[in-house]
């Protein structure tokens, strides 16, 4: 699998260590920075990743901030990206067999190196499942240009 990744200025400690993870896993991983810790907004790096994630398809993205709130909410107003801020394995699992999840948030500020290894373990080895779930995320994907 093909990764983007990305953070912002609270994420970017951890965001090597997340980078390596995936490649151990043995994915391809393309890092979309930032690159020093200068103080960055963490939409902007949201829009890098979502952006490629869908201008390349079967790609997945990852991104970091100091709570993954920000750019959980940040992601999920790109039509097509489903993102799931991750703190623990059980959402890590959920994510990907229920939501079909195509982008993993996480909180540098939240969750320490040991459980943030834990979550991409978790994240990676579980798989959609489809069936019952398939119509709901479809929903999901529908609901990307409502307006009221
Ligand atoms: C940056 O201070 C912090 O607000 C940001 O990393 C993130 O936690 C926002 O949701």
């Amino acid at each position: 699998m093909r990764y983007f990744i990305g953070a912002d200025h609270a994420g970017i400690e951890i965001k090597a260590f997340v980078k390596k993870l995936f490649e151990n896993l043995g994915h391809e991983v393309e890092d979309l920075g930032p690159f020093d810790k200068t103080r960055v907004d963490y939409p902007d790096f949201a829009a890098k990743v979502c952006e490629a994630v869908l201008e390349n398809e079967g790609t997945k993205g990852i991104l970091i901030c100091g709570t993954g709130l920000g750019m959980s909410m940040a992601a999920n107003k790109f039509d097509g990206i489903r993102a799931a801020l991750c703190h623990n394995d059980f959402s890590a699992a959920m994510a990907r067999e229920h939501n079909d999840a195509n982008i993993l948030c996480l909180g540098e500020r939240v969750s320490g190196y040991g459980v943030i290894e834990s979550i991409v373990n978790t994240w990676d080895s579980h798989k959609f499942q489809g069936g019952r779930h398939a119509g709901r995320v479809e929903k999901i994907n529908k609901l990307g240009s409502c307006r009221i």
